[in-house]
């Protein structure tokens, strides 16, 4: 397939390949996502093609208004309403129960649908050219890391998608807070830059799914836990739980030349070894924007073991470690 590119200047041409039932990669400011119109079945099967992605797995639906939400649920509630008012638009997805005009091939046959509302100007303005709800998951192959930059998904979706729209690098870094909003309180599904901490300053009895509690078990590096490798890159990733001077000693010793180590930037300059910069550690906002890129960076220089320092898992830290645990499928190493 020949892929067309569009700058943010061509958006109205990327918005006809959607009305022509094509795919189109767009910039968020989370990950770049795949996208085609989420009320034409047979455009959204073409993504689940392009990424290999099992089709049990449903797709999220991007509005460029609040207006368009009614198109995709009947039930817009309170709760849904009060996280919308304080955090739409941005990084954030509401799980609600859809519309019947909502295509099973997006919600793989649930009765809810997830919707963001990017914030993102060049996702905007496409989503609402396109003028309809546009249906994405990452644009990536499935397993592999989200991408994050226009570089990233050229070299991985050229040739298998319509279209790609260049934009900036992606601001956040990892995926959208995907909240169920259809119980009794909002419950988070994946962690993401809308921390746990920021929805209960609105709604004090948000919880986290019982599956992103009980991840917090440390698996010996013994004892891959191989059953939850996804974010991979071609690279083992190897988690290192310790004091960061401690992680630099050991690894100045200990680092072969086909490895790299993850640093935060204020130990970066004692370390003589492949490295790279995760930002300052006392700002992990910066590690969450860098870490899918530097993953990427990993195996375009042929490293083929990474080892990335643990954070605490409160605020961004939860959302970060919990990609990381996938990425590294529980091999980890405790200083
Ligand atoms: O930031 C993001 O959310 C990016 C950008 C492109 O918007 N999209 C993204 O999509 O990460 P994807 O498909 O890679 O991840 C969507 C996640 C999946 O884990 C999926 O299972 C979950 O959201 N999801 C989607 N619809 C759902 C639903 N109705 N109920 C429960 N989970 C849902
Ligand atoms: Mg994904």
């Amino acid at each position: 397939m020949q892929t067309k590119f569009f700058s943010s200047s061509s958006l109205q041409e990327a918005a006809d390949l959607i009305h022509m039932g094509e795919t189109v990669v767009f910039p968020t400011e989370t990950v770049y996502g795949l996208g085609a119109d989420a009320f034409n079945a047979q455009a959204v099967l073409k993504i689940f093609k392009a990424k290999n992605r099992p089709a049990d797995n449903p797709l999220i639906a991007h509005i460029s208004s609040l207006d368009m939400i009614d198109s995709l649920t009947c039930d817009f509630n309170p709760m849904a309403q009060s996280i919308a008012a304080s955090f739409m638009p941005g990084p954030i997805t509401l799980v609600l129960k859809k519309n019947g005009s909502v295509p099973d091939a997006v919600t793989a046959g649930l009765p809810t649908v997830g919707i963001r509302f990017p914030k993102n100007e060049v996702a905007r303005t496409f989503i609402s050219l396109c003028n309809t709800p546009i249906a994405a998951p990452s644009a990536n192959i499935s397993g592999t890391v989200s991408a994050t930059t226009f570089e990233d998904v050229k070299r991985e979706l050229s040739g298998r998608v319509g279209g790609i729209i260049e934009g900036e690098n992606c601001e956040f870094g990892i995926e959208s807070t995907v909240v169920d909003v259809t119980g009794e309180a909002p419950v988070i599904l994946r962690p993401g830059s809308i921390t746990l901490e920021m929805l209960r300053e609105i709604l004090p009895q948000t919880k986290l799914h019982p599956s992103l509690i009980s991840e917090t078990k440390v698996e010996k590096p013994a004892s891959p836990g191989m059953k939850y490798i996804h974010y991979s890159p071609k690279a083992e990733v190897v988690l290192v739980y310790g004091e960061r001077e401690k992680i630099v000693t050991y690894f100045e010793e200990q680092l072969q030349p086909s490895e790299c180590l993850f640093l935060f930037q204020e130990e970066l300059e004692q370390f003589s070894k492949n490295k790279m910069s995760l930002g300052s550690a006392a700002d992990l906002n910066e590690m969450a924007h860098r870490i899918f890129r530097q993953l990427k960076q990993v195996d375009l220089l042929g490293y083929q073991r990474v080892y990335i320092p643990a954070v605490e898992e409160t605020g961004i830290g939860l959302s970060v470690m919990n990609r990381l645990k996938k990425s590294s499928g529980g091999k980890a190493i405790h200083l």
